[in-house]
């Protein structure tokens, strides 16, 4: 059974105050989806004691891929951990073009965060142009063997498939096209991680919205969303919520 996760991804917006609203919309019975909210690392520890005993999860949205040392202005897993995370993102499209991120630092990366008790998500997709030249399987089968570590056997972690292009532009593939990746992606990890590979949610994320999330989250393979610009508005990160775990 692979559970359904939502999880919001705030980048460097700060979101905190739908935060009440959030928490009191959220169902009493979490059984049909998990939730989680990825605030800027200095909002992690407050948004951890607002979310304290409710089903929302705290998450962060990088660490570094050692656990201490002269690394000025990163933050280890194990640190964001204490925090009060449960969850990283790790390979973000935007972590890889604005601080040249490849596939090797990321796999470090989910390796720091399995090693210190974190579910990493890991994210891959395609440029536009990768799309157009029709390299689109190619692409995301190399970023997920290339960013995904052996460590992840036998243990949490997430995928998220979000093409570039699909990210804030208001643009998503259409079902076919998700379902094709989706799909590819579920047959590698289920080859890779046996049990693990067939559990771990695959979501996908890209201009994700309440008036698609439904026709998205109906597609074969796709277990959730990572939710950017949708996850600051209380309203819609919960209608979007409302359609996985309805
Ligand atoms: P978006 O961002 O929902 O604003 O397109 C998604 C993401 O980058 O995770």
């Amino acid at each position: 059974m692979v559970r359904t996760l939502i999880a919001g991804n705030w980048k460097m917006n700060d979101a905190m105050a739908e935060v009440p609203q959030i928490l009191s919309g959220l169902a009493a019975d979490t059984r049909g989806a998990d939730i989680l909210i990825c605030p800027p690392a200095t909002l992690i520890a407050p948004l951890a004691e607002q979310a304290r005993g409710t089903a929302l999860a705290v998450g962060a949205q990088t660490c570094h891929g050692k656990d201490s040392g002269a690394h000025t202005g990163d933050l280890s897993a194990t640190m964001l951990a204490r925090a009060g995370a449960s969850h990283v993102i790790v390979g973000h499209s935007e972590r890889r073009a604005d601080h040249g991120e490849s596939d090797a630092i990321v796999a470090a990366q989910a390796a720091a965060a399995r090693v210190a008790g974190l579910t990493p998500i890991i994210c891959i997709g395609e440029t536009l142009a990768e799309r157009d030249s029709g390299q689109t399987l190619e692409v995301t089968a190399r970023q997920l063997a290339g960013s995904l570590p052996d460590a992840l056997d036998g243990g949490a972690f997430v995928v998220a498939y979000e093409p570039v292009w699909a990210i804030g532009t208001g643009r998503t593939p259409t079902p076919d096209q998700i379902g094709e990746v989706h799909g590819a992606i579920r047959v590698a990890l289920a080859q890779r991680f046996g049990e693990a590979g067939e559990v771990a949610p695959v979501l996908y994320g890209g201009s994700m919205k309440p008036e698609n999330a439904s026709e998205i989250l109906a597609i074969a393979h796709v277990n959730g969303g990572l939710i950017g610009g949708a996850s600051l508005k209380a309203r819609d990160f919960l209608a979007i919520y409302a359609a996985a775990a309805g």
